[in-house]
């Protein structure tokens, strides 16, 4: 079969839809780029906020335009919104042939085959537990590499859905995490961003606490891999360890993201955050003495149940302190089935919009700053490919994770470049080329 597949949401669904097509591929199906002739479309979904689950419901009633082949394409939507909604999405989407959950994406071939014999609504919901080791991987980039350390989450933060929807955090063993490593670096990955909905606490659920200090000291012993990253790094399990590993890992990038989500002691005590202010402030302090020009990003979300604006204040007060380099930032949005969507909302669509507003317009200050730090110097660039500009001008990042444009003749894709920066906007550099780093 001809597929196709969309991916809303995160890393983690990007990295499961690589499992998705991977899968497929290996299954003896091929992949097309065009929805318009795929005989079976696989939508990768997002529960996060309401908006990303509308984007879903969207697209899938725009696939209804006619299809260049006269039968109507399988359809087979999984992920977070499958596993939110469960059965009620056959209400939903009842275009819908198979619904599958967030571990159960290397068992697409097999739902095929059953849709293939006429039968029809297939639930992979209750399919399995965790995802099983070595799994065939189609990447999206060769030099690049998603590697998901563990899956779920134990946190529970008041507001989020992700618990509920991907379960309990599981870590992978370590062995099996260096030698799916290994075997990246082997197909030509020269980066390795490494997930898990809290990159913090790999290895507690093994009883194996500290394990994730023990991961990035191993990944500097891979000959090859120049860049380790990780996505998501919680504030309240970030240990001293896991600073000093960092600190001391050649390969591991200048670059943490740390979210905060708000400023207010009492609002981060709703959310469930486990940390203080105080606390948070105490690990950025730690992490840039330990890491000279670290790089800090951030997720923030306005409007929380009973945000007040003194409270909201107190978000714009820590961001102007912290100093990010950039941030994503958020109108919360009410979950079903999460504690805070019991809470009474009385904050105004109108007044979360102008706190959005405020805070997006403070950062952008910031990431201006923050860019312009960077006129005159040379660094190091991972090229990704050819900047939207067009072919001469190519398009990599910082370690520090800075988007950064330069003009040059020749291959650049999947290089390193040392790059003298010449122009600085908000979210991107440019510069010219000094030459390659072997
Ligand atoms: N595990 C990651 C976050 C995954 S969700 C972590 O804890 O850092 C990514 C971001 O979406 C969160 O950091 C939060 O800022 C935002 N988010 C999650 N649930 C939300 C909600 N209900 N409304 C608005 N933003 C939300
Ligand atoms: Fe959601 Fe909190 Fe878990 Fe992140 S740590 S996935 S925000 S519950
Ligand atoms: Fe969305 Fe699920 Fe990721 S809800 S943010 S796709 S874990």
């Amino acid at each position: 079969m001809l597929f196709y597949v969309r991916t809303f949401g995160c890393q983690m669904n990007k990295a499961d839809s690589e499992v998705a097509a991977g899968t497929l591929l290996a299954a003896g199906h091929l992949e097309t780029t065009d929805p318009a002739e795929a005989e079976l479309i696989v939508i990768n979904t997002c529960a996060v906020r309401e908006h990303a689950v509308d984007r879903l419901y969207g697209y899938v009633n725009s696939l209804k335009s006619p299809l260049k082949h006269n039968q109507s394409p399988l359809l087979a939507v999984g992920g977070c919104v499958a596993e939110q909604k469960r059965s009620a999405l056959w209400k939903d989407l009842p275009q819908t042939d198979i619904i599958f959950g967030t571990s159960a994406f290397h068992l697409l071939p097999q739902a095929i085959d059953r849709a293939a014999k006429g039968e029809t609504r297939i639930d992979l919901l209750q399919a399995t537990e965790l995802l099983p080791d070595h799994l065939h991987v189609r990447p999206e980039d060769p030099w690049r590499a998603w590697l998901p350390i563990s899956r779920g989450c134990n946190n529970f933060c008041s507001y989020c859905v992700v618990p509920y929807t991907r379960g309990r955090e599981a870590s992978r063993a370590l062995d099996i995490v260096l030698t799916d490593a290994k075997t990246l670096v082997a197909r030509g990955a020269r980066e390795i961003t490494l997930l898990g909905q809290n990159v913090n606490s790999y290895g507690n659920d093994l009883g194996e606490p500290g394990l994730f200090a023990h991961l990035l000291s191993s990944l500097d012993d891979i000959p090859d891999l120049r860049r380790v990253r990780f996505l998501t790094s919680h504030p309240k399990d970030l240990s001293p360890a896991t600073i000093a590993a960092l600190a001391a890992s050649a390969n591991a990038c200048e670059h943490v993201h740390l979210p905060l989500q708000a400023g207010s002691d009492r609002i981060l005590t709703a959310m469930n955050r486990g940390y203080t202010l105080d606390k948070y402030l105490e690990r950025v302090e730690a992490l840039r003495a330990a890491i000279p020009g670290v790089a800090l990003s951030t997720d923030l979300i306005v409007g929380f149940p009973g945000e007040t604006e003194e409270e909201f204040n107190e978000t714009l007060a820590a961001v102007e302190r912290i100093n990010y380099d950039s941030a994503y930032t958020f109108i919360y949005s009410p979950r079903p089935g999460t504690p805070a969507a019991e809470l009474p909302d009385e904050v105004s669509w109108r007044t979360k919009e102008t706190r959005l507003r405020q805070l997006i317009e403070l950062q952008s200050t910031l990431s201006d700053r923050a860019c312009q730090a960077y006129l005159g110097r040379v660094v190091e660039v991972f090229v990704i490919g050819p900047s939207r500009r067009g072919e001469v001008s190519w398009t990599g990042r910082t370690r520090t994770n800075k988007i950064v444009n330069f003009p040059a003749a020749g291959a650049w894709a999947g290089r390193f470049a040392s790059v003298r920066i010449t122009g600085a906007g908000t979210a991107s550099l440019t510069g010219s080329l000094c030459g390659p780093i072997e």
